[in-house]
């Protein structure tokens, strides 16, 4: 029983230093394969990648092999992606000589970088911000069989959302709806910790992608899991996704296209807004296009305008007296009646 116990906890610190010797090694490091050890060894020089969506993606893997066996035509390369609870694998292509297989979202999207034949490198266009995750590159060489995990990271952002119908209102499909209608995804709780890192601080626990429901706290208070606490991202646990219901904390990356304030002689209903918008070749912004603008761009622009949920918001970067005093945020001013005409516009026009 202590002996099984000592193992996991062995294994769980080298869960750590592997991570961590793996971003170390160099890019020249060479592989001695030894007569009677493993003939096959696959690895990568970088097991974090960082991207955004939209751009291409390289995931690094190499593969070395016994070099005094002769070539093996039926060599086959395979990368998957693993699920969020790292308990299944999704596939994204293979490779067997020439033919080669692309699956799903990632059909025509996915080939292999082929720099030099020892290359199992895998590039991702257009990427989407689905494809963040962890990925697995595994070669199989007749008997042989190794792999080697590449994440996939994407700049961008987090931020809290509730619609509408108000403060904890949506079960876990709802959230992932609410995220895709402000042009983003329900954030993965890895997402959630780099922004808690980064200062987020929200006293209203939302969906994650792994089903739990959580909230970062960087000002510890009274309401927010006591006084007297830690700083930390509070965690309710995994809930029940039809049953129980949260807000949600979304994820979005860099987008194609341009966001913009309207310049409007007079203040718009949320259905001048809309037609407004259209009328200008774009189309009302979403949430996520402003959190975007705002964090990726520096968008700063004092005035409250419509979105396409219904919700008036503004962008501040340079915080100032009658704008946003004290922080760079995006401002939230509610969800006004439709009917009430004292409002601007933030359009989006896509690229195509
Ligand atoms: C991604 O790759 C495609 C195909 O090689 C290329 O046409 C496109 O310009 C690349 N996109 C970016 C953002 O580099």
């Amino acid at each position: 029983m202590n002996a099984l116990l000592l193992f996991a906890l062995i294994s769980l610190s080298f869960a750590d230093d592997f991570e961590q010797a793996y971003s170390d090694l160099g890019h020249d490091r060479t592989i001695y394969i030894s007569e009677n050890g493993p003939k096959l060894a696959v690895v990568t020089d970088q097991a974090k990648v960082i991207s955004q969506r939209g751009a291409n993606a390289t995931l690094p893997c190499k593969f070395h092999r016994d070099p005094t066996l002769a070539p093996n035509p039926k060599l086959r390369i395979k990368w998957t992606k693993l699920t969020y609870d790292y308990l299944k694998e999704i596939d994204v292509f293979v490779a067997m000589g020439f033919h080669k297989k692309s699956y799903g979202r990632f059909h025509g999207r996915v080939h292999l970088q082929d720099a030099g034949e020892n290359d199992a490198s895998l590039v991702i266009n257009e990427l989407t911000l689905e494809d963040y995750g962890k990925y697995k590159c595994e070669v199989i060489d007749g008997l042989e069989d190794d792999t080697v995990v590449v994440s996939l990271d994407l700049q961008g952002i987090v931020f809290p959302y509730f619609p509408r119908l108000g403060r904890y209102n949506l079960n876990f499909h709802d959230a992932e709806k609410a995220c895709q209608e402000q042009d983003a995804i329900v954030a993965s709780f890895d997402q959630l910790y780099e922004a808690w890192r980064g200062g987020l601080d929200w006293c209203n626990a939302g969906w994650l992608s792994d089903g739990s429901a959580q909230y970062p706290i960087t000002k510890p208070r009274e309401p927010c899991g006591g006084k007297g606490t830690v700083p930390g991202v509070r965690n309710y646990g995994l809930r029940d996704k039809e049953k129980n219901r949260y807000d949600v904390f979304c994820f979005t990356s860099n987008y194609k296209g341009r966001f913009y304030y309207l310049i409007h002689p007079s203040k718009l209903t949320y259905d001048e807004a809309v037609q407004a918008c259209q009328k200008d070749g774009a189309q009302i912004a979403k949430v996520g296009q402003m959190y975007a603008a705002w964090k990726l761009l520096g968008y700063d622009r004092c005035d409250a305008g419509w979105l396409a949920d219904g919700s008036v918001r503004y962008p501040i970067s340079r915080p100032r007296r009658r704008c946003s005093p004290t922080e760079a945020a995006v401002r939230f001013s509610g969800f006004p009646d439709k009917k009430h005409k004292l409002y601007g516009v933030y359009c989006f026009k896509g690229n195509n």
